[in-house]
């Protein structure tokens, strides 16, 4: 890893959700100042910090907002909490490896803010970067540190002795460590007979711009722009990446037999909390009822996971295909409407779909051996996207 690590400045460009409602990652203004000044004032908070001095000034706030904040080697987000600046959340590469660091106002400890937060950058900067790791540390007296890092999976490296500026004395640091394999062990996945469903990353953006930018693809869908770019395929994993989780979820779908990205899937929160899915399969592997096998299993993981009463989805009226998919999970037509199609001029027609989640689950006994006969390859039909 180049001690220069640099963050490309589109990673914040919109804010980033975390699993908190009303806790978001945004980046940091000018405008920020003073309530980090008040905020890093607070000895309870500084002393658990390497670098930050006591007394903490307005100054020393607008130099770090103007300076060390918008480096490229560091990506650096203000904590918002219901609309204010509550703290900082940062992976500093500056100076060596990617190192997480976190401070939150003391008036805010203690409900989940710190956790969230700063497991939204790390999900981010995995997802969105090729960093091979993530270190971080913590003073041996500070719990609550631990157990945020814990909780993100981060292993014990060794402990140093560091040089507190606020306690203006060395204190003892235990260092941790985040390995990129590890991360992505952890990550939500979903599989079927043939499918293993993850969240996309970097990683991934080669083969979902190849097989986005299929014409028949692009022709069929509503949601997919096009042309679809590279830039595209990266835009759609920042964008993944910075959704709130569960309540909104992107997933690549891979083949378990070749590992081949074959297709997107994923859901958002729609209207009345109902869940709206939406999917799309490479031309290649079409006909096979691989949509269909992975829309069930991501059906019974968002019912599952989100506690919705129903999920909607809409296909356009030209694609009986993806009409196939839909009414074989269970779900029935509701009614045609017009939705904005980018790169179309005007809209375009799709037909409305619902499906109560009483009737998926009694459904679903049907659906796994339906899934077993396509395993078999009894399913035939093709498929496309929603
Ligand atoms: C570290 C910090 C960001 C944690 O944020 P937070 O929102 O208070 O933390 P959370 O509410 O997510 O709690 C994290 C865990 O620590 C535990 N915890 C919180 N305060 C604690 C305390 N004073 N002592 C022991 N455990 C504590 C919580 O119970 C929770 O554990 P759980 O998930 O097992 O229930 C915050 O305490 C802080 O800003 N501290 C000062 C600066 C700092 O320490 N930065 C990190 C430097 S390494």
């Amino acid at each position: 890893m180049p001690a220069s690590f640099e963050f490309e400045d589109s990673l914040l460009s919109r804010p980033c959700a975390t699993a908190l409602a009303g806790v978001k990652l945004r980046r940091i203004e000018a405008a920020d100042a003073q309530a980090m000044a008040t905020g890093l004032a607070d000895f309870a908070v500084s002393r658990n910090l390497v670098a930050v001095p006591h007394p903490y000034t307005l100054e020393d706030a607008r130099e770090f907002i103007a300076g060390p904040a918008v480096s490229p080697n560091m990506l650096c987000a203000a904590i918002e909490v219901d609309g204010s600046f509550g703290g900082c959340v940062a992976i500093d590469a500056q100076t060596g490896a990617p190192e997480l660091g976190y401070w939150l106002a003391a008036p805010l400890h203690g409900r989940g803010v710190g956790s969230a937060a700063a497991r939204a950058l790390v999900d981010l900067a995995f997802a969105a970067t090729e960093m091979p790791a993530i270190v971080s540390g913590h003073f041996f007296d500070n719990d609550a540190s631990a157990s945020v890092l814990a909780k993100l999976g981060f292993r014990r490296t060794g402990i140093v002795e560091t040089r507190s500026r606020a306690r203006g004395e060395t204190v003892r640091l235990l260092t941790m460590s985040l390995a990129r394999g590890d991360w992505a062990a952890a990550q939500p996945s979903i599989e079927t007979a043939r499918v293993v469903m993850a969240p996309p990353t970097l990683d991934d953006a080669d083969e979902i711009a190849l097989i986005a930018a299929d014409r028949s693809l692009g022709l069929m869908t509503a949601a997919v722009p096009k042309p679809f770019t590279l830039d595209d395929a990266r835009a759609f994993v920042l964008s993944a990446a910075r959704r709130r989780r569960p309540e909104s979820m992107t997933f690549s779908i891979r083949m378990r037999s070749s590992g081949a990205l074959v297709g997107g899937i994923g859901w958002s929160a729609g209207e009345g909390g109902a869940l709206e899915l939406g999917y799309w399969l490479g031309a290649a592997h079409r006909g096979r009822g691989i949509a269909t096998e992975a829309a069930r299993a991501v059906l019974e993981a968002a019912f599952d996971w989100t506690g919705a009463s129903s999920a909607t989805a809409r296909c356009r009226v030209v694609n009986p295909a993806s009409r196939g998919v839909l009414e074989r999970c269970g779900f029935q037509w509701e009614g045609a409407s017009l939705v904005r199609s980018p790169g179309s001029p005007g809209a375009v027609a799709v037909d409305v779909f619902r499906l109560d989640r009483e009737v998926f689950v009694s459904l679903r006994e049907w659906g796994r051996s339906a899934v077993r006969g396509q395993r078999a390859g009894a399913t035939t039909e093709p498929e496309d996207a929603a």
